[in-house]
């Protein structure tokens, strides 16, 4: 048990258990977490996933999500009540400690406003922004573009060593447990768009609140949007007033551009920051909406 003055706490691994009380806490924030976005937060975090326990009632969240030499800080929560009084910052050391005893160089993450100063803090330094869009079915316009020559085809388990392949080269660094596990929880919930081979893929889920598209990553402009109006019309054939929300990096304003075009609204910004060598060797320009903000 730690303690300081003014709180007794536990810092344990969060279990299957803590799902219903973590929806809780997500919930009085507002965000779009699913229940199944949390068993594969457990999956894909591991031992990397911690809870803060008072009194036995969940009061805290973290996880810290590692791939090859970088790893991903994410769902840093405490809860209302407890905010201020230390709870965040040993969830910070103990995940700082996580990351040096497993030799990672780069820590990355998408920073609310509020977790901002906190961050700032522990040394975390600005890397760009992140907005967050939303659109609604009804209001955005998804006519395919068809004059591209682009058909976007549904994707299916065989497409996945190839968009493991893209994603890599995108992103900078091997992500396939999280698409494998997108693949696994939603299957055809996307679209692959190439000629010989894979150069363009687009997922999507459903949310609390929201659908969420993402990752869409593409190799030019026009095959982001004949990947983005497939997903689009895909999710107006099975919820005709679903709301749709997408995160993307504000450092690449073709992408928020095409978004705006479609009708979406940048309604809030995260800052993206990272600690450590910033060495993760992308291409932006390939990575127009990004897999969420929890995970890059
Ligand atoms: C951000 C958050 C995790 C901080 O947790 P916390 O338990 O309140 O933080 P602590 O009490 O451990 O504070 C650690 C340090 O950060 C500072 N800090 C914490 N919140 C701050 C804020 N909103 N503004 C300025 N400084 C802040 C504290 O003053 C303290 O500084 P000190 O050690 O120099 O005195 C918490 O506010 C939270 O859960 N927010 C809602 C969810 C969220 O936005 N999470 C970030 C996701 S990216």
């Amino acid at each position: 048990m730690i303690s300081d003055d003014r709180l007794n706490y536990k810092i344990l691994p969060f279990t299957e258990d803590d799902i219903p009380e973590a929806m809780d806490l997500k919930n009085a924030l507002g965000w779009n977490q699913t229940v199944a976005d949390w068993k594969r937060f457990l999956y894909l975090a591991g031992e990397g996933s911690f809870k803060v326990l008072i009194e036995y009632r969940l009061a805290a969240t973290c996880f810290v999500f590692i791939r090859d030499h970088i790893a991903w800080l994410a769902m840093l929560i405490v809860k209302e009540e407890y905010k201020r009084r230390g709870i965040g910052r040993a969830l910070m050391e103990k995940s700082l400690t996580y990351c040096k005893e497993r030799g990672i160089k780069l820590i990355k993450l998408d920073g609310t406003q509020e977790g901002y100063p906190f961050y700032k803090r522990f040394g975390f330094l600005d890397e760009g922004a992140v907005g967050m869009f939303k659109g609604k079915i009804g209001s955005l316009d998804y006519v395919r573009s068809l004059a591209s020559g682009l058909k976007p085809k549904r994707v299916e388990m065989t497409n996945l060593e190839g968009i493991i392949s893209i994603d890599t080269e995108a992103f900078g660094v091997g992500r396939a447990a999280l698409i494998e596990r997108l693949f696994v929880d939603y299957p055809e919930s996307g679209f692959i768009s190439g000629v010989k081979a894979i150069s363009g893929y687009i997922l999507f889920k459903p949310g609390h609140h929201s659908y969420q598209i993402g990752p869409l990553i593409a190799s030019s402009r026009m095959e982001a949007e004949a990947l983005l109006d497939a997903a689009i019309e895909r999710i107006g054939i099975e919820n005709r007033k679903a709301d749709i929300c997408i995160y993307s990096l504000l450092n690449y304003p073709d992408a928020a551009r095409l978004f705006k075009r479609k009708g979406f609204a940048c309604v809030r910004r995260l800052i993206r920051m990272y600690k450590g060598e910033n060495v993760l060797q992308g291409r932006e320009n390939m990575l127009y909406i990004l897999s969420g903000p929890e995970k890059g």
